[in-house]
């Protein structure tokens, strides 16, 4: 039996996960070629969108699995100053609104439930198959070869490149290097267990309580402290951002589990007030990451030939806005949404041709491409410290930006909406740095 339509995913991240599960079906042979064995990274949690929570939640059916993994409704968002004075507080209850929930995982449970979803034989369609310590160096997007480190080759019909930040796939569809582009700031991460806040931190527990079901900012001058819980409360997690030149370790390495130094870490935050830094005290070595944040300027393009590329290989953003993983899943939904009327056609017979796989990989990036670029933009304008604020024209209110944020009905309808549109002025221009669409304007 010649197996119908083969579909190689680099990179087994939320990214990669997602498009194995929105494109699983019969007649589909999906590999996840992913170069990590999987060890456990640093923990931190997540948070998704309302339309990204939907779908995963309802539409790939993984409510119940996350719900025992312990995961929580975001209800709001919270933002104190060094003072502990409460600046403002907006109450997110989304689903009346949104029609869904803004939701917060441990990532490594997030991950977890993906993988399950894209390789179980539980749910409907082939599974995918997973081959860990598959480091891909480069593919060819014409005739669909994926090449690995260790001299593998792989035929396919259509190659999703969900590698990251820092994508070999987009190198090949591109022809050159993108360079991921060095923001200025970089974050130490870790998660405490809320006990350990509740009995020893007791000034910062005044102030924001680490059970509450909230997203909370602490915001300095130029460095912030992003929080919230997971794993039903058991666990609160922070994210502590600063700028480069005022961290006090190397912060050159990228990797998700590279190491912080507690000590320097703390002597980052010396001038905060002992109530907000009192929680820095509580991890123990070896359990802060520590991460240089960075993005990409918008690309020309995701897709060439058989390849496309999903999540931050297409469009790294800073975490500033909590919207990376949810346009991963997003991009994901759509890879389903344009693919889905192949299975049906083709019936299992034969794969699609060269013709329609490119074809449909430009339909994918046209109707995404706008979208994730002006949340790629807004990500990197929300970083900016106060007082460059009035330099940097932002048009979008966060209200604004929340309803640009959720209003998105999958793919397929969105694709139906620009194409309404398509009168109104929008552009989107790539090679200034300044992106226009329609009313918002965003500019770097
Ligand atoms: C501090 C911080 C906090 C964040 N918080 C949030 C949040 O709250 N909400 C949110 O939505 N997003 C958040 N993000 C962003 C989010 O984590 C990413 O946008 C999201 O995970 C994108 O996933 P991805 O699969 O595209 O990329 P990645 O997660 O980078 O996955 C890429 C995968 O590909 C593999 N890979 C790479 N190269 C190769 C290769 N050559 N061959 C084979 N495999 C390869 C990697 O090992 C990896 O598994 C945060 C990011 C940071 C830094
Ligand atoms: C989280 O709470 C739910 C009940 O609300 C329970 O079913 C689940 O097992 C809990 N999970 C964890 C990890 O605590
Ligand atoms: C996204 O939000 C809109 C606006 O409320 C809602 O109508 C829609 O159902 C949501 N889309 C998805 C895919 O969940
Ligand atoms: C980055 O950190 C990883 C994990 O801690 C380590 O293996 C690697 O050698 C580091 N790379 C650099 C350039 O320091």
């Amino acid at each position: 039996m010649a197996s119908a339509f083969r579909i190689i995913i680099v990179g087994g991240g939320i990214a990669g996960l997602a498009t194995a599960i929105a494109l699983r079906s019969l007649n589909r042979k999906i590999i996840v070629l992913e170069q990590s064995s999987f060890n456990r990274e640093i923990g931190a949690t997540i948070s998704l969108q309302p339309n990204a929570s939907k779908i995963v939640e309802r539409t790939w059916d993984l409510s119940r699995l996350l719900h025992e993994k312990g995961s929580m409704m975001d209800e709001g968002f919270q933002v104190y100053s060094l003072d502990g004075e409460l600046q403002f507080r907006i109450p997110l209850s989304t689903t009346e609104k949104y029609g869904a929930e803004r939701m917060l995982y441990h990532r490594v449970d997030l991950h977890d439930a993906l993988k399950e979803r894209a390789t179980s034989d539980k749910w409907p369609g082939e599974p995918a198959q997973l081959h860990v310590s598959s480091r891909v160096t480069h593919c060819d997007c014409e005739d669909g070869v994926v090449y690995t480190e260790s001299g593998q080759t792989f035929q396919s019909d259509l190659i999703i490149g969900a590698d990251g930040i820092k994508s070999v796939v987009r190198d090949s569809i591109l022809g050159t290097k993108v360079p991921a582009l060095r923001t200025g700031h970089s974050a130490y991460r870790m998660i405490l267990p809320v006990y350990k806040l509740l009995t020893e931190c007791k000034a910062f527990c005044d102030v924001v309580d680490p059970t509450a079901s909230y997203t909370t900012m602490i915001m300095a001058h130029n460095r912030r402290m992003i929080m919230g819980p997971a794993r039903n409360g058991s666990v609160y997690s922070i994210v502590a951002m600063v700028p480069d030149e005022g961290i006090n370790e190397d912060a050159s390495n990228t990797s998700w589990t590279t190491h912080g130094d507690i000590k320097k870490m703390r002597e980052t935050f010396a001038d905060f007030p002992e109530w907000a830094r009192s929680p820095l005290s509580l991890v123990a070595d070896g359990e802060v990451g520590l991460w240089q944040l960075r993005d990409i300027d918008p690309l020309p393009t995701w897709t060439k030939g058989r390849a496309i590329l999903v999540g931050d290989a297409g469009h790294a953003m800073l975490p500033t806005q909590g919207q990376g993983a949810s346009q991963a899943i997003e991009d994901a939904e759509a890879v389903g949404a344009f693919y889905a009327d192949i299975a049906s056609t083709i019936a299992g017979k034969k794969a699609p041709s060269f013709e329609q796989i490119k074809t449909i990989n430009e339909k994918i990036f046209a109707c995404r491409y706008q979208r994730a670029t002006t949340i790629q933009q807004y990500s990197r304008q929300a970083a900016k410290p106060a007082t460059e604020e009035e330099s940097a024209k932002i048009k979008m209110s966060p209200s604004e930006f929340m309803d640009y944020n959720c209003n998105y009905n999958g793919a397929l309808e969105w694709a139906r909406e620009q194409e309404k549109n398509q009168e109104k002025d929008v552009e989107v221009s790539v090679i200034g740095r300044e992106v226009k669409a329609g009313a918002q304007e965003v500019s770097v």
